[in-house]
């Protein structure tokens, strides 16, 4: 964790509020394998990494809650009373709506003072708003002694991203974000709502993040309606979600659908089943099998249910031209943010050196890479 930035916070609630916080972090994550099949009930691969935000909170006397964004030097104050979203696209919807869902819960709290900030890039599609939800709700609910779950945090967090935010989330990164364990990938199955952890052995090869620093602006509205393109094929199949159909009965109701919406469907049940196959590639140690199935994700990302966008395909591309790139993939829900690499450790900063000054000729624009390490999910923290 960043010891420099737990630091800042701190001290920065200390000269505003005059009180001890309770300290709180809680992870972003990255994704191995399944995207977009949380919201039809299928299978993920994430796990918590070791970035984050960092929250410092308190209750407070006042008959105003604040909150302040380190980052944006950005103040809200709110009365519980008065609820309502702010303008779209503001970190304020994250807090509000995690009280509001709390109150809609049928839990009580008080007043409070928090002060947060976070060392995740925001757009990278390492889910910063999942593990700024959990801070919150993580933080008032110990505060407020609200008896909830990790289980119940998680929904009141996924259900202020639907209902503040205003993105028909699935439930993947909350859960990766609240119920990350150190050194562990969770294979997630999002119709029961639980994992299995893998400690993945990843021998001379690791995983390694490329952030294209892109997020086009069409992603959330591009988001909700592959959503609802999902839901309308599965009540056409008659099944509860895509994750209880096959390939067959797909075919079935080909004529029906728009040849796009067909591949979208089709890529759902593929991916779903790619991660199955991973989770096996990962059990028998096969790398190889599994950099195989990222590229295949991808492609199915980028050309069946396309999400993908001009920067992340040039590095995927890059990466398949690379003999010691495994498998390479965008993460996360797509129009910008990063890849996904396994990769040779000894080949990684000759990798992604060359890929860098080909990204800047390409686009004018410097990528990132993160090195990641697989980390606990939301804790308190000293
Ligand atoms: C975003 C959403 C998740 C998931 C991914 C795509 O991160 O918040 O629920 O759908 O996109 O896999």
């Amino acid at each position: 964790m960043n010891k420099e930035l737990l630091h800042k916070i701190k001290t920065n609630f200390g000269e505003k509020f005059d009180t001890k916080p309770l300290m709180i972090f809680s992870p972003g994550r990255i994704n191995i394998i399944g995207e977009h099949t949380d919201y039809n009930d299928g299978f993920v691969f994430p796990a918590a990494v070791d970035m984050g935000i960092i929250l410092a909170i308190q209750k407070s006397d006042s008959i105003i809650s604040t909150a302040y964004a380190l980052d944006k030097h950005e103040e809200l104050q709110f009365s519980l009373d008065e609820l309502k979203p702010s303008t779209e696209g503001s970190w304020e919807n994250y807090i509000k709506g995690v009280v509001a869902e709390i109150q809609k819960s049928g839990k009580t709290i008080g007043n409070f003072n928090l002060v947060f900030g976070g060392d995740i890039p925001g757009g990278a599609g390492m889910s910063s708003s999942a593990a700024l939800e959990n801070s919150v709700v993580f933080g008032l609910n110990i505060l407020f002694d609200l008896q909830l779950s990790k289980e119940e945090m998680i929904l009141i967090s996924q259900k202020a991203e639907h209902n503040y935010v205003g993105v028909k989330c699935g439930i993947m990164d909350q859960y990766a974000s609240m119920f990350g364990i150190k050194d562990n990938a969770l294979l997630l199955d999002c119709r029961t709502v639980k994992s299995k952890p893998y400690k993945i052995d990843f021998k001379s090869y690791q995983l390694i993040l490329i952030n294209t620093n892109v997020k086009h602006s069409l992603s959330d509205s591009a988001y909700n309606d592959r959503r609802s393109v999902c839901e309308s094929i599965s009540k056409m199949l008659d099944v509860q979600a895509l994750r209880d159909a096959t390939i067959n009965d797909l075919k079935k109701i080909q004529e029906q659908v728009t040849p796009a919406n067909y591949q979208k469907a089709l890529y759902i049940i593929q991916e779903n089943e790619r991660v199955i196959m991973a989770s096996k590639a990962i059990e028998e140690g096969n790398l190889n099998v599994l950099g195989e199935l990222l590229f295949d994700s991808h492609n199915g990302l980028q050309n069946q249910y396309k999400v993908s966008c001009d920067e992340l395909d040039f590095l995927v591309n890059k990466a398949k031209s690379n003999k010691h790139v495994l498998g390479a993939r965008m993460m996360g829900g797509g129009f910008g943010g990063c890849t996904i690499n396994l990769i040779s450790t000894e080949h990684t900063n000759a990798f992604t050196e060359d890929v860098a000054k080909n990204y800047k000729e390409k686009f004018n624009i410097d990528c990132t890479v993160h090195a990641i390490k697989l980390s606990d999910g939301t804790k308190i923290i000293e």
